[in-house]
């Protein structure tokens, strides 16, 4: 017997949390795991909407047979290609060898290059729609949100977003699958934002460009391929894709550093100390050595002030830090106040190369930078002050 949630009529979460998995994409911590969301709508026709990871090709095939019982699956809405939501479509096309596979014209190439698969398969084009009986499924582009074939899908008579990577977040589900079931929010946000930051915030401008389609429809239900369904806080999940996708920066401060020998990180724990003397509420203090940069970037999304200081190494800069910088120049988040400190021990580099950083990625430089020789002196200790001072004054202009 298979866990059955009805989203509506005859529509069906098939979702599965993967606790076991360390690393998204090999690269994201998973502390909190994730899930792959299916869904499935039982009609004269049936579909199925997006499959899960590989793993659970088994489980899915099952709870699909155990739902439809005598009927055969008809359709495969695949709105992603990407193998967390395509790992069980070739053990879904062995189970039902005459379903149909719905996609657009990006979709087959990728469907073939994975799968293997060039049979029974229906393109559907921007707006084109499918009937399935009382329920009809419409079909929207949302190009790179976040792969080239990305496409939504709408059922209009129970105005219901299907809405693929867009709305998911990273996290396993506690039993509550509906945003009013799940009773920490605040704690969820996190990783809603360090999904959307690291997974699909390089594609703020194809966001904004999906919202705005979006926005011509009613919806009632928003139901992501990862994480919970939104159905009681829609103006809240979109509000934040808005602020998110526009690079908008709530006021408070990311204190970031890579240290050897502790005189840099000595320089940033002033610095926080510092910027709450001067009135700031939110500051946040990670060490690139210790926390993983998709934690980092979820907090710099979050915030619009940042201060980065670096020790050198080989006349460089840190490698950890090394590695955070080039993470943001990838994702090309804009719109940042930077503060710079650091330490240069015989050879200096890491100011320098947080310099050329903020020339790439062109955040405003708040305030005169320090950088210490070896371990910082009272001197330096007063600069840090003014940064902190600087960068509190700039966030009370927003
Ligand atoms: Fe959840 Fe872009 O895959």
């Amino acid at each position: 017997m298979s866990l059955k949630v009805e989203l509506s009529e005859k529509v069906y979460w098939l979702g599965f949390n993967d606790r076991r998995k360390h690393l998204f994409e090999n690269q994201w911590p998973l502390e909190k795991g994730v899930t792959y969301n299916a869904y499935l709508i039982d009609d004269e026709k049936t579909a199925l909407i997006d499959t899960a990871e590989a793993p659970f090709s088994g489980d899915l095939v099952a709870w699909i047979k155990d739902l439809l019982g005598e009927k055969t699956l008809d359709y495969l809405v695949i709105n992603h290609m990407e193998p967390d939501h395509s790992g069980a479509i070739k053990e879904v096309v062995n189970e039902f060898p005459d379903v149909i596979l719905v996609g657009n014209r990006k979709t087959f190439p990728i469907l073939e290059g994975f799968y293997g698969i060039t049979k029974n398969i229906h393109e559907v084009a921007e707006g084109d729609t499918l009937s399935l009986g009382n329920h009809v499924l419409q079909f929207f582009m949302i190009p790179m949100v976040h792969w080239p074939e990305s496409m939504v899908t709408y059922e209009i008579n129970n105005k219901i977003l299907f809405s693929n990577d867009a709305f998911g977040s990273f996290g396993t589900l506690n039993g509550g699958v509906f945003d009013d079931e799940v009773d920490d929010l605040t704690c969820f946000n996190e990783e809603i934002r360090r999904y959307y930051s690291n997974i699909v915030g390089k594609y703020g401008a194809q966001v904004q460009k999906a919202l705005a389609k979006l926005e011509t429809l009613t919806i009632k239900l928003i139901a992501p391929s990862h994480g919970m369904i939104w159905r009681s806080k829609i103006p809240y999940i979109v509000e934040k894709y808005h602020n998110w996708s526009t690079h908008l920066g709530e006021a408070g401060v990311v204190v970031v550093f890579g240290s050897m020998y502790g005189n840099t990180e000595k320089m940033a724990d002033y610095i926080a100390r510092f910027l709450i003397e001067a009135g700031v509420k939110h500051v946040r203090v990670h060490d690139t050595s210790k926390t993983h940069s998709s934690y980092i970037i979820n907090d710099i999304w979050k915030f619009k002030g940042v201060i980065m200081g670096s020790s050198a190494y080989n006349g460089g800069i840190f490698p950890p830090m090394a590695h955070l910088l080039s993470d943001l120049e990838h994702y090309g988040l804009r719109d940042r106040y930077l503060g710079i400190f650091g330490s240069s021990s015989w050879g200096g580099g890491g100011v320098r190369a947080i310099n050329k950083f903020a020339e790439t990625i062109k955040w405003e430089i708040v305030g005169e930078q320090v950088e210490a020789r070896c371990a910082p002196n009272e001197s330096d200790i007063d600069r840090c002050r003014n940064i902190a001072n600087a960068m509190a004054a700039r966030l009370l202009e927003i």
